[in-house]
C-alpha cells in the first residue's frame, strides 16, 4: 500500500503522515515513511529523538553516494551523467528506524528550479518512482504542498492521493487543484481528511466542498497536538487524535 499525503501548507500533513505511519507499525506492519517535503520534519512528528534527528543526513545531500550512483565524480554540473541510477539498495542502506517506523528523508536539490536536471533531481526522481513502484510493504509520503514534482508514471503507482484540508476556503481550494492534476496524470483515487475541526459547522462545511464519498473522516482540533508540537513532541500522544486516524485508517484499508 502507498500513499501520499498532500495537502496546503500548515494543513496537518506531517501530523496526520506521522500518526498513520505509527498506527501501521504498531499493527505489525513494515512502513517506509518518506519525508518528501524539503521542509523536513517527520521525524520529530514521529517521536524520533533528537539525537538520531541529528544524524539523519538527507539523501539530496549524500554528494559522494549521488555521484557514485550517478557516475559523476566530483562534477555535479556534468552532462553527462546516468540517467537510470541504481536505487534499489538505497531505502534499505540509508533509513533510520526508530518506533518501527522506517524514515527515509528526501531533502532537497539546492540549486533546483523548474525543469532543473541534474544529478541530485534525477537520483531523487528515480528514487520515489522505485519507493513506490517497487515495495511491498506501506509506504507513507509526506508530501510537499502541490504534487506537480510527481510523475506521470510514479503517481500512478500510488493507491491513493490523501488531501488533508483545514474547515477553510483556501486548503479546499488546494483540494481541488490537486484533484485535478491527480485526475491529469491518471491517479483516481483521492481522498479528503478534515483535519482541526472544532465543531459540527466545521464537518458540515468541508462536506459541502468536496466529494462526500472522498472524505475518509475527520480529525478534531487538539490542544495536545499544539502542545506535543511546541515541546518537539510527536502527536502520537493524544488518544482522542490517535483514534481518530485509526478509523479513517480503517475505512481507507476498506477502500483500496
Ligand atoms: N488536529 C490538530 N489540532 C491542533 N493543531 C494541529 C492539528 N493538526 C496539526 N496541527 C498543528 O498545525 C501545525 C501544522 O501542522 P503540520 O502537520 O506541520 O502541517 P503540514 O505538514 O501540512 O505543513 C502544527 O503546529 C501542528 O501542531
Ligand atoms: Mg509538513
Amino acid at each position: 500500500m502507498k500513499i501520499a499525503i498532500t495537502g496546503k501548507g500548515g494543513v496537518g500533513k506531517t501530523t496526520f503522515a506521522a500518526i498513520l505511519s505509527r498506527l501501521y507499525a504498531a499493527e505489525g506492519f513494515r512502513v517506509l515513511a518518506v519525508d518528501a517535503d524539503p521542509d523536513a520534519n517527520l521525524a520529530l512528528a514521529l517521536g524520533f529523538p533528537e539525537e538520531i534527528i541529528a544524524g539523519i543526513v538527507p539523501i539530496a545531500e549524500m554528494k559522494e553516494m549521488i555521484a557514485e550512483r550517478t557516475n559523476t565524480p566530483g562534477d555535479s554540473f556534468s552532462k553527462m551523467f546516468k540517467l537510470n541510477p541504481q536505487v534499489d539498495d538505497i531505502p534499505d542502506k540509508y533509513c533510520t528506524r526508530y518506533n518501527g517506523v522506517n524514515l527515509l528523508t528526501m531533502g532537497t536539490v539546492e540549486n533546483g528550479g523548474s525543469g532543473c536536471v541534474c544529478p541530485e533531481h534525477v537520483l531523487l526522481k528515480r528514487l520515489t518512482s522505485h519507493l513506490v513502484l517497487h515495495n511491498k510493504d506501506v509506504v507513507v509520503m509526506d508530501m510537499e504542498a502541490g504534487i506537480e514534482h510527481l510523475g506521470r508514471g510514479t503517481a500512478q503507482g500510488v493507491n491513493a492521493f490523501i488531501v488533508v484540508v483545514e474547515p477553510g476556503a483556501r486548503s479546499l481550494q488546494t483540494y481541488h487543484k490537486i484533484k485535478k492534476l491527480a485526475a491529469d496524470i491518471g491517479v483516481k483515487k483521492v481522498y479528503v481528511v478534515g483535519n482541526k475541526i472544532k465543531d459540527q459547522a466545521d464537518k458540515d462545511y468541508v462536506l459541502a466542498n468536496v466529494d462526500p464519498d472522498a472524505c475518509l473522516g475527520f480529525i478534531t482540533y487538539s490542544q495536545n497536538v499544539v502542545h506535543s508540537d511546541r515541546a518537539d513532541r510527536s502527536p502520537y500522544a493524544d488518544s482522542q487524535v490517535v483514534d481518530e486516524v485509526k478509523a479513517i485508517k480503517d475505512k481507507l484499508s476498506a477502500l483500496i
